[in-house]
């Protein structure tokens, strides 16, 4: 796998990954946190930390860079969005930007702002299966909030675009694992939820990761047209029945923040 997921398992339950390239033993850092335990996950993989991508300029996905730079001399990468708030950037990432991960990968920015509004999320393939290293845009059974410098409009026009443009088949990999307190978010308001019930003890065991297909069954997010969601917020929320998609997804994210 090219892929190297570092749960943390600490109070915000931070996850960082290490993308690597198996033909040179390179590897890119995304939103490195526990920098121990990612340069150990490095060393025991026998991987070379060359370049650190942020994924937004929030402290805990981009303010460990320098520390890790002074440790591995890698490059940092962060969104043109965030120049001067992120210090010390070596590229500046835009929509459509390539980043080589050593010979056999690449990863693709698509500029997904609401979280932040300088927020990128990185497009990438592993043996034909896509996957989304997407920060704090999407979460499992979830989105993220927009309270510390984000747009509820915008990460609804975000979520959107993501479930349209994206396979079905694509792994998400969020900057934290909310994925068990996000289902029961998604009972509180749809009870009768199978899947999210069936995927609650086992999200509480460990660290799983969804694809955009769990996340049409699991996430409110993407079923704002679904009645049961609906009806759901018209109860506790006093929802009008015939709401925009926009408003429905503003509800859901205001109930979430209450939560
Ligand atoms: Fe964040």
């Amino acid at each position: 796998m090219p892929v190297i997921a570092t749960p943390v398992g600490n109070r915000y339950d931070h996850v960082s990954y290490l993308v690597s390239c198996p033909a040179t033993g390179e590897a890119t850092a995304i939103d490195p946190f526990h920098l121990d335990l990612v340069l150990d996950t490095a060393r025991a993989n026998g991987l070379a930390i060359t370049q650190i991508v942020n994924t937004h300029e929030h402290w805990d996905h981009a303010g460990r860079n320098d520390r890790l730079r002074a440790e591995t001399g890698a490059r940092v990468l962060a969104p043109k969005a965030a120049a001067g708030v992120i210090e010390h950037v070596d590229a500046m990432l835009v929509e459509g930007s390539e980043i080589a991960v050593g010979e056999r990968h690449r990863l693709r920015v698509l500029e997904t702002p609401g979280h932040t509004m300088t927020h990128v999320s990185l497009l990438g393939e592993d043996e034909g299966v896509p996957f989304l290293l997407c920060g704090d845009t999407l979460f499992g059974a979830g989105v993220g909030n927009c309270g510390y410098g984000g747009h509820v409009g915008t990460l609804f026009a975000t979520v959107d675009r993501l479930a349209a443009q994206l396979a079905p088949e694509t792994l998400l990999y969020p900057g934290h694992d909310y994925l068990a307190r996000n289902l029961e978010f998604t009972l509180s308001v749809e009870p009768g939820n199978a899947r999210a019930q069936a995927l609650l003890e086992p999200a509480r065991a460990r660290t799983l990761f969804t694809t955009i297909a769990d996340e049409r069954e699991i996430s409110l997010f993407f079923r704002l047209d679904a009645e049961t969601v609906r009806r759901g917020l018209h109860e506790s929320a006093g929802l009008e029945p015939g709401a925009f998609r926009e408003e429905v997804f503003a509800a859901l994210r205001a109930m979430r923040d209450r939560w």
